[in-house]
């Protein structure tokens, strides 16, 4: 039997795995869920087991497990190391949701879920590769797995694992599915993720809530004064306005910029998609530009004073907001993140205490597209979608990629088969069940093309 038979013999089995994954909720960021992510952890050491692993560990850390497995076949062959993330984010808004997000249902041929894209389903399609080549004598490389519970709480224990582990994870080459394609027509290969800084602020007044009346007006309003100092981060170009922030920018050239947008992109489905009259962002790029090779800076949430039924009459002592940046070569995560305290507290009026506070970041990375990695997973689409992958570049972070260059000096392949319609960390996240089946058979071919082409 070719693998390709055996995985199309065996897509019931292959899917219904999922799902069970699926009803796990193993959310990383809510510790009323570290059994789950256990369980999760547990589940993936299982399946790694039956797939015909030879050592399989769940790897206890100082936040949630890492799994690793192995089956080296011949150590004079290529090695190649998969990484994936079992974790999920959190499915709130649940009323959001059509079916409950850890109930997983298949609709109009996909999986809804959370995790069912990212990254559950797409992690999974290696382990489901890996048993179809094994089953069909078929293994090519030898194969690391390298499967954390924290991807989406910044992989902090990731770094310490990887970097006290160096010789357990020697590899040829990393391959991630955890991002996506242009579409089900126009597949892509991701050779670029943008980095992040994420900040949490707090502006604080006068040391209690007041009477709205009586003080409105003579006081500062921290929520008010806020939303002055975020207003101003942007100028009317778009352009963020925190000193030094565009200088270690990398410009494209403009055959670089060219290329980028010989890409397919209707704005016309975009908006209609995302039910907006016009995009918006910064001026003198495109909207692939905008996500794939600049900078940004968005307000992910805002909160403080009166939110409760009907109206209450208060100047709130205290305001909050969570801001993220996202960043792109050659910016670093922890100047940025600096920048930005300094800028921040050095517009706060005299009437307001601010307080500025970093969580997570990550540098943005650049994987090559002349690789001998890049061409066997070129060579993969080719076969298994008919069409040659378009290289892009993606707006989402997967800081770990820039770490295991610098740490293990590995290059990534970004092979992703998610869409952007599958609703990654949103309500009704969903995952094409062409997508998981195509992605387990690019996957395997990938192997054959990298064993071949590394003689
Ligand atoms: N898989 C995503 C990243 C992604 C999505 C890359 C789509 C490319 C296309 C990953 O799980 C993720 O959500 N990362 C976080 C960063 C992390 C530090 C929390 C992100 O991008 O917000
Ligand atoms: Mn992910
Ligand atoms: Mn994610």
């Amino acid at each position: 039997m070719t693998t390709k038979e055996y995985i199309d013999n065996h897509q019931q089995r292959f899917i219904d795995e999922l799902l069970d994954l699926l009803r796990i909720p193993s959310v990383s960021a809510d510790g009323k869920f570290s059994n789950d992510v256990k369980k999760a952890a547990d589940y993936i050491k299982q399946r790694l087991e039956s797939a015909g692993a030879d050592i399989v560990e769940v790897c206890e850390t100082a936040g949630h497990p890492i799994v690793y497995g192995e089956k080296i076949i011949d150590p004079a062959l290529p090695t190649v190391l998969v990484y994936g993330h079992y974790d999920v984010q959190p499915a709130d808004p649940y009323e959001l949701w059509d079916s409950p997000p850890f109930e997983p249902v298949i609709k109009d041929e996909k999986i809804y879920a959370r995790g069912a894209c990212d990254d559950k389903g797409q992690m999974y399609m290696h382990i489901k590769a890996f048993e179809a080549m094994n089953a069909t004598n078929a293994q090519a490389c030898n194969l690391k797995f390298m499967i954390e519970g924290e991807e989406e709480v910044g992989s902090d224990n990731l770094e310490t694992f990887v970097r006290e582990n160096k010789e357990k994870l020697t590899a040829d080459v990393i391959l991630i599915s955890d991002t996506a394609i242009i579409s089900n027509d126009t597949p892509s290969i991701t050779v670029g993720l943008r980095g992040l800084s994420y900040m949490e602020v707090e502006v604080t007044g006068p040391s209690r809530d007041l009477h709205s009346g009586v003080y409105g007006g003579a006081v500062a309003n921290p929520i008010n004064v806020l939303c002055e100092m975020i207003a101003s981060l942007k100028d009317a170009n778009g352009h963020i306005t925190i000193p030094g922030f565009y200088d270690k920018v990398a410009e494209l050239s403009s055959d670089e910029r060219k290329a980028l947008n010989e890409a397919p992109f209707e704005l016309d489905e975009y908006r209609s998609d995302l039910d907006i009259n016009e995009v918006a962002g910064e001026n003198g790029f495109t909207t692939i530009e905008r996500t794939g090779i600049r900078p940004t800076l968005d307000v992910n949430g805002i909160w403080g004073g009166y939110i409760g039924e009907g109206a209450k009459t208060v100047l709130p002592s205290k305001a909050y907001a969570k801001i993220s940046m996202r960043l792109v070569p050659h910016q670093v995560s922890d100047e940025i993140t600096d920048l930005f305290t300094k800028h921040f507290e050095s517009i706060a009026p005299a009437s307001v205490k601010v307080n500025v506070k970093p969580h997570h970041g990550g540098e943005p990375a650049v994987t090559p597209t002349d690789s001998t990695a890049y061409a066997a997973a070129s060579a993969a689409f080719e076969k298994a979608w008919g069409k040659t992958p378009i290289p892009t570049r993606d707006g989402g972070s997967i800081p770990i990629v820039s770490l295991f260059k610098e740490v293990l000096g590995l290059d990534t392949v970004l092979m992703g088969f998610g869409l952007d319609s599958d609703a990654i960390h949103s309500p009704n996240e969903h995952y094409g069940l062409f997508n998981y089946m195509k992605g387990i058979e690019t996957i395997a071919l990938f192997h054959e093309n990298f064993a071949q082409l590394s003689k």
